[in-house]
């Protein structure tokens, strides 16, 4: 069972629920199981409450089908029961691409949840060394960890540092033939290992890594800016994580003056909007407040215009799949504002 996010805890209906099920929830949080079911509930109202937002489930993403869809069943095939209907293999990993803010990090974390399999997360820094040879044997190192834990998960976020090609001149060659065989390292690893060590690796320049690797990954995905209806729901559920009823809103109107916004955006503008509320004497938040600080942020779809129509190059090319879902009333895409390619 994977450890319940913020989100599906505050949407819980716990009294309907036995003492079992109760029990089950706390158990998943390491929280004990002592109490009655009044103390029950209110133990998990209150972790529900107090923690953080960095445990994610599918459910908490929005508007990724497509990616949310092949991660389920990419998950499954680690089970005994893939391996008994005749799959020999487990797959190698995950490229994820896209947009800042949208749900990169996201997506790696509630793999790491759901697929219930333990996940390292590797700093690019730490597979650099000083000395010469030190890139191969932190490779080789890494991977033999991950095959000696394994069923493990390896997520590497902006990979491009350490297995980018970049070919910049002589002068840099000693330190790309140590990158190369490190590189080499792992290509190799992800060829010949079957003990299912299973890599998620997060890359904004996906051209400077070398098509060899890229190969390697079953799946290779771009993650867009949010459509329309994902920006619905993003803005929904972030107002219910922050404990606000969400109809008591003008989503609608939200929805139409964060054109551009990733999620990190929105997320951005609502705490800021809370923030101000909160600074006057705890006031509830209204809707202006979100007007607001809505319309006081620079989306971004402008910050990073370029960087967004070469990567939606490359998903027209093929080389990347589309995380995001299409949109079904509309379904196609279109230029507008002079180029830049948005949802309908
Ligand atoms: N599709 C989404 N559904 C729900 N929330 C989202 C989504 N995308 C982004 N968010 C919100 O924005 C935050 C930032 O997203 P995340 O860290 O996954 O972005 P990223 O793609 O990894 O960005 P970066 O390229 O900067 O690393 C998330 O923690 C979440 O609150
Ligand atoms: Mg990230």
């Amino acid at each position: 069972m994977s450890v319940p996010s913020k989100r599906s805890l505050l949407a819980m209906d716990l009294e309907q629920m036995t003492v079992a099920e109760l029990k089950e929830i706390l158990r998943s949080l390491n929280l004990p199981l002592v109490g009655n079911k009044a103390e029950l509930i209110e133990k998990i109202e209150y972790m529900a409450r107090t923690m953080p937002e960095s445990v994610f489930q599918y459910d908490d993403i929005k508007g990724l089908d497509p990616l949310i869809n092949w991660s389920k069943m990419t998950g499954r095939l680690f089970s005994p029961e893939a391996a008994a209907y005749g799959f020999t293999r487990f797959p190698a990993g995950v490229l994820l691409t896209g947009v800042p803010g949208c749900g990169k990090s996201m997506v790696a974390k509630a793999i790491a949840n759901e697929w219930g399999m333990g996940f390292r997360r590797v700093h690019p820094d730490e597979l650099v060394g000083s000395c010469v040879g030190d890139n191969e044997s932190f490779m080789r190192d890494l991977v033999n960890d991950l095959a000696a834990d394994a069923q493990m998960g390896g997520f590497i976020d902006e990979a491009e540092k350490i297995l980018g090609q970049t070919r910049a001149g002589s002068h840099y060659r000693a330190a790309e033939a140590a990158r190369d065989s490190a590189e080499s390292i792992l290509l190799q690893f992800m060829e010949d290992d079957n003990s299912g060590v299973f890599f998620i690796f997060t890359a904004n320049d996906y051209d400077k890594m070398s098509p060899a690797l890229l190969d390697r990954f079953h799946g290779r995905f771009f993650i867009d800016l949010p459509s329309r209806s994902a920006r619905k729901d993003i803005i929904s559920s972030m107002l219910e994580i922050r404990q606000r009823n969400a109809s008591e809103f003008d989503v609608g109107a939200l929805v139409e003056i964060s054109d551009g916004f990733s999620g990190r955006d929105i997320r951005t503008a609502i705490d800021e909007a809370m923030k101000v509320a909160f600074f006057e004497e705890a006031r509830p938040l209204v809707d202006s407040d979100l007007f607001e600080s809505f319309s006081q942020a620079v989306p971004t779809s402008e910050i990073h215009k370029e960087q967004i129509a070469e990567m939606r190059e490359m998903v027209s090319q093929g080389k990347m799949r589309r995380a995001n879902s299409q949109e079904l009333e509309s379904g196609v895409l279109v230029a507008k504002d002079g180029g830049y390619v948005g949802w309908v």
